[in-house]
């Protein structure tokens, strides 16, 4: 250790123990470089990760209780509709939580903008910039034109149908849409932050 140096530790990819090295060479002598992954990107994709269950738990809940409730000729009851209201929204959440990945925290989006051609031939980066935003954007809207087609039916079973059907390929496009871990791109099933 000598007293008279002083070493410089740096962050923003060593930045700063750069600068310190050039603007004052007989203070700094050693350098470290390093880069945290923000928080704030930690967080929202544990969360991202998360939700993910909500919306597909809600998803299979309220399609099965509209099967059911169709098969049986039950009328659509306010439970069915806050159901259907939890998914929605769920999906919602959840989607604003991928746009905010999408366009402002993941160091993947970047990544595909710097070389498109070759991001289109990496399954990883292809799924993310594309397949996984174009599966989940679909099932978004049909899960709303399907709440808001469902309403004009008569709340009798015919309002079980109308939905369970929407609501079937919504969710099949999510689950299809999931990076699961048995794919090549695959994320945990659940994130530890
Ligand atoms: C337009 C809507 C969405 C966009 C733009 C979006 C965007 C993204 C992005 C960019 C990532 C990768 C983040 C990274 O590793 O840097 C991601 C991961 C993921 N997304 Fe989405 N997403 C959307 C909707 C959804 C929906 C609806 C679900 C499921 C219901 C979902 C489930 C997941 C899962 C499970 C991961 C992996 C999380 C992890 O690594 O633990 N996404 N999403």
């Amino acid at each position: 250790m000598g007293l008279d140096r002083v070493g410089i530790f740096g962050h923003s990819w060593g930045a700063f123990a750069l600068r310190g090295k050039r603007t004052a060479p007989g203070s700094f002598e050693a350098g470290g470089a390093g880069a945290l992954t923000p928080m704030s990107y930690l967080l929202v994709l544990v969360l991202h990760s998360y939700l993910r269950w909500g919306v597909v738990v809600l998803g299979v809940l309220s399609l099965g209780t509209s099967l059911l409730a169709w098969a049986r000729g039950r009328a659509w009851l306010p439970r069915d509709r806050t159901l259907q209201r939890l998914f929605v929204a769920a999906l919602d959440a959840q989607v604003l939580l991928g746009v905010v990945l999408y366009v402002a925290l993941s160091p993947l989006t970047p990544r595909s903008l710097a070389d498109l051609r070759a991001a289109m031939s990496s399954s990883l980066l292809r799924f993310f910039s594309v397949e996984h935003v174009t599966a989940m954007l679909a099932a978004l809207m049909l899960a709303h034109v399907g709440a808001v087609k469902s309403r004009s039916a008569p709340p009798t079973a015919a309002r079980h149908r109308r939905w369970a059907l929407w609501l079937l390929f919504a969710l099949l496009l999510v689950v299809v849409g999931i990076p699961w871990p048995f794919l090549p791109y695959g994320r945990p099933l659940l994130r530890l932050p």
